[in-house]
């Protein structure tokens, strides 16, 4: 399974707040973006990919999206905003509820922080998304890696405690777009066929 975490201080956190401009809904743009360069192929679509989207923009931050492989998952390249929208409608008010809102989608009130600690209890093997960090093709991939990107602003200040634990990987002397890095980071297992 790979397993991705798109994090973004200013993502909208109500449907309502999704309209025709994407970019003035805290970037959604960009988080559409990751989750087509996630989970599609030409012509075909991943079926080990799991996909967690934090967001922390107005009203009700922070809302936790997972989305994952389901032959009955309603995505379509054409309507991912739709998909997200629909889904923060079902978002719970209260925390420890999780609601399954399609197959394969799923919404609750979670931050990183929890959402980072839930993931290592599970043993999996985190790393953050840096230009700095060790090249990703030094590491020896098990199958139980975590990426987490950031958004267009990376990471806020709040956050340097949580991210000073974490491993940092690199892609690219570049820096890229979230999804770009997504797409490397399918090529490198792809290519180590993981
Ligand atoms: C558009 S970049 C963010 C740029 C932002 N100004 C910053 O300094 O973090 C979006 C995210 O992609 C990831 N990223 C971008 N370039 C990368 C690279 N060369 N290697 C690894 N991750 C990268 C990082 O996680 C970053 O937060």
């Amino acid at each position: 399974m790979r397993e991705f975490i798109y994090y973004s201080k200013s993502a909208v956190t109500s449907g309502t707040f999704i309209k025709e401009d994407l970019m003035q809904a805290g970037r959604m743009d960009i988080a559409i973006n990751v989750v087509i360069s996630c989970f599609f192929l030409s012509h075909d679509i991943r079926k080990d990919v799991r996909l967690h989207l934090v967001f922390e923009g107005r009203p009700n931050p922070p809302v936790h999206i997972k989305i994952e492989y389901d032959k009955n998952l309603p995505i379509s390249k054409k309507d991912v905003a739709g998909l997200i929208k629909r889904i923060l409608f079902k978002c719970p008010r209260e925390k420890g509820k999780v609601v399954n809102v399609f197959p394969g989608c799923f919404v609750e009130k979670k931050s990183l922080n929890e959402l980072i600690e839930e993931l290592d209890l599970q043993g999996k093997n985190i790393f953050l998304l840096d230009k700095n960090g060790e090249d990703i093709r030094n590491i020896n991939l098990k199958g139980n890696e975590v990426f987490l990107i950031g958004d267009h602003e990376g990471f806020p200040h709040e956050k340097k405690p949580l991210l000073k634990r974490i491993d940092k990987i690199s892609v690219s002397l570049k820096t890229l777009f979230a999804s770009h890095v997504v797409v490397l980071i399918h090529n490198e297992i792809d290519r180590q066929s993981i």
